[in-house]
């Protein structure tokens, strides 16, 4: 049998701090590859996580965890970026560009030097903005470079209603959309549990409706309430970066709030930001355009007006 034959599918993760190694694991435990190679500026870092996390595989799945280099993650189905650095306390994610986009840059260009042929997913923040320059740099077709967008957001915020309203997240429908930072706002008219609108659903059961204004903040205030506890997060975006890879490896057509460029959804056009996307094989196979109020509008709008702006600032230097 030929090698190309034999050859596994794999997922590579580049960069192996808090997010990279956390999002090996979340695969590892997921079973959704065979294959994990793990990348770092650090090569001793990478090669320690792998060594670590090949020694669980015996209480796992099977699956081999190993370090390794740009050729191996060029032939990767799925490049999960998690390098560069993280917020400190009091900096918001899109402080980070600075700093980050040249090392999503070199990235990048390491990956297409060697030919790589699968999709891209970016974590490093600011994600969104960095997506549309991992995109637009690399030339590679929109769908195959997704940044991760609102996924964790928007399961921030299904855990929060979920607590509220007394049933569990998965039931809940809700979706974060727009920039994941600051300017991200909630779809509360489209959000339902079992169908029924958020609204319905409380006064059916008698339960006080959330206040909207207040859990939005609450979902917005999340990382850095967490980076002021313990310096970085880890596990939630992990769980989200094995969920994407997971609709991807396994072309299952999910509806996840991931980020993309727009194509004219609501008027919005060439901007990175996050809307429930239908993700497969292929990556981002369409946007789904839910109905969204006045104020939604104008709040994904302000939000895309944003990261316009943002991207512009840095092709401008
Ligand atoms: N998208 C999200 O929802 C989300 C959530 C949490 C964190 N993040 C972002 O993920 C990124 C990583 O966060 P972290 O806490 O893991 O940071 P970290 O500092 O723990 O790890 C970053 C790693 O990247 C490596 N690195 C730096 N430059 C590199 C290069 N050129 N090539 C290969 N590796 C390189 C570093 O050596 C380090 O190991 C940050 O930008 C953070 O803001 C995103």
């Amino acid at each position: 049998m030929s090698e190309e034959t034999v050859r596994r599918e794999s997922v590579a993760v580049v960069g192996c701090g808090h997010v990279g190694a956390t999002s090996a694991y979340a695969l590892m435990l997921s079973g959704v590859t065979r294959e994990i190679v793990l990348l770092d500026a650090d090569a001793r870092r990478a090669e320690g996580e792998a060594m670590d996390l090949q020694q669980a595989v015996a209480l796992s799945r099977p699956v081999e965890v190993r370090a390794g280099d740009w050729r191996d993650a060029a032939r990767a189905s799925v490049a999960v970026i998690a390098a560069g650095v993280g917020g400190r306390p009091g900096e918001s994610r899109l402080d980070l560009l600075g700093r980050n986009v040249v090392v999503v840059r070199e990235v990048i260009r390491k990956l297409l030097d060697e030919g790589f042929g699968g999709v891209v997913l970016m974590t490093t923040n600011p994600v969104d903005v960095l997506s549309q320059f991992a995109q637009e740099d690399s030339g590679l077709p929109v769908e195959r470079v997704i940044g991760s967008g609102t996924v964790l957001d928007s399961a921030r915020l299904r855990a929060m209603l979920g607590d509220e309203l007394g049933v569990e997240p998965r039931s809940v429908h809700a979706h974060v959309i727009g920039e994941h930072g600051d300017s991200e706002i909630a779809a509360w008219s489209s959000a339902r549990v079992a169908g029924v609108p958020l609204r319905e659903f409380c006064e059916a059961s008698g339960l006080a409706c959330p206040d909207f204004d207040a859990l939005l903040a609450r979902v917005r205030r999340a990382a850095p309430d967490i980076i002021e506890r313990k310096g970085y997060t880890s596990y939630a975006i992990a769980s989200c970066v094995a969920r994407i890879c997971e609709a991807v490896l396994r072309d299952e057509h999910s509806v996840l709030p991931v980020s993309t460029r727009l194509t004219g959804q609501y008027g919005i056009s060439d901007v990175y930001l996050s809307l429930p996307c239908v993700v497969g094989r292929r990556g981002v196979e369409r946007v789904v355009e839910i109905p969204l109020d006045e104020r939604e509008l104008e709040g994904l709008r302000a939000s895309a007006e944003l990261l316009r702006r943002t991207a512009a600032g840095v092709r401008g230097k």
